[in-house]
């Protein structure tokens, strides 16, 4: 059983990778724990609801639902989902366990943080997307009209279910929108996973389990020791953010109704990897890798009707902005990326220009 632990110095929590750990659930809730709020969406719990209602049998437990959807992801649902727990017996010895894909997960960890200041959270990431990034480091939140995950706090899980066998079901977009994210891992840090996504592309995309096992827990490890090195994101933590500055804008500017998250980071990592070749960070062959890697995982739904101009202009809102110097994650080589602001505006809509093309 893979277990990564996530160790900083005022947490410690693991993440275990392990086909039909779902089952163990229970084992990860405190011995006092109130009532259990499984916090997931309609269609996710039909599909595996049972597995982990079976798991929690002999515990108090309730399953709520989030309506599903990036633009859904506000503060308007956190207050329903708070008004119902009250409703329904839930005080400071209630848990909840997020059970679903990066929105669901964002959403329920939130919703834990602000419940009565504060209540444990369990992560259970149904999503490949889910699995390797959004469930994994206490980041929670939800967007702003004017940006993405502008609403948020940290908030540590007791632990971290990544089961995957719950991807048997996910439909393919999903799937490779959560393979972008795994490209990432392999060009900000993992140059051996980045070549097995180049020479096993067909066993990756088949699903085949060990290439699924595989690709999952490299990405894990690689994110536990990032997030426990720098858990609030003051240093080593932004590399993480590779692709997502422009991937924000993207799906700020198309309402967050267009792209799947990895689909947007998918188009980001291309202007990322122009810029940095405009700005001489990395070389021409080692960009002409990244930029191959991040279409053999394609295609990634086009970017019609979308001004790079508009983009450009939403970079100021993003969380990484600050006091308006945008911050960039370029890279170097494969497996190496560095932070670098204070780029030339024409450079960046050039990039953005070219990533689009
Ligand atoms: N998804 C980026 C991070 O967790 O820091």
């Amino acid at each position: 059983m893979p277990t990564y632990q996530i160790e900083t110095p005022e947490h410690r929590y693991p993440a275990i990778v392990e086909r039909g750990v779902i089952r163990s659930a229970a084992q990860h809730l405190p011995a006092k724990a109130g009532k259990v709020f499984v916090v997931s969406t309609e269609d996710v719990w039909r599909h595996q609801g049972p597995a982990l209602a079976d798991a929690l049998a002999g515990r108090q437990h309730e399953a709520l639902f989030l309506p599903g959807g990036e633009d859904q992801k506000r503060l308007g649902p956190i207050e329903r989902l708070a008004e119902l727990m009250v409703e329904r017996g839930g005080d400071r010895s209630s848990v909840v366990i997020a059970f679903g894909g990066g929105i669901v997960n964002d959403m329920a960890g939130f919703l834990a943080a602000i419940f009565m200041r504060g209540i444990p959270v369990i992560q259970i990431p149904t999503t490949l997307l889910a699995q390797v990034d959004a469930a994994v480091g206490g980041k929670t939140g939800v967007n702003l009209q004017s940006g993405k995950n502008l609403i948020g706090s940290f908030h540590p899980p007791l632990a971290v279910l990544i089961d995957p066998a719950a991807l048997d079901t996910l439909p393919e977009r999903e799937y490779r929108s959560g393979l972008w994210e795994i490209v990432k891992a392999g060009i900000i840090r993992e140059p051996a996973l980045f070549r097995y996504l180049s020479d096993s592309s067909a066993g990756v995309l088949a699903r085949r389990p060990a290439a699924v096992d595989r690709i999952i827990e490299d990405s894990v490890r690689m994110k536990a020791e990032v997030v426990s090195s720098d858990e609030r994101e003051g240093d080593l933590r932004r590399i993480l953010n590779f692709g997502h500055t422009f991937g924000h804008a993207l799906e700020a500017e198309t309402g967050y109704t267009r792209f799947l998250h990895g689909e947007a980071v998918a188009w980001g990592m291309r202007a990322a990897v122009y810029l940095g070749e405009l700005t001489g960070t990395v070389e021409a062959a080692d960009a002409a890798a990244m930029l191959e890697l991040v279409r053999r995982y394609g295609p990634i739904p086009p970017v019609n009707r979308i001004s790079a101009a508009n983009l450009q202009a939403r970079l100021v809102h993003d969380k990484k902005t600050v006091q308006g110097a945008i911050h960039f994650v370029l890279p170097v080589r494969v497996g190496e990326v560095k932070v670098v602001s204070g780029v030339d505006e024409k450079l960046v809509l050039t990039a953005i220009e070219r990533a689009l093309a």
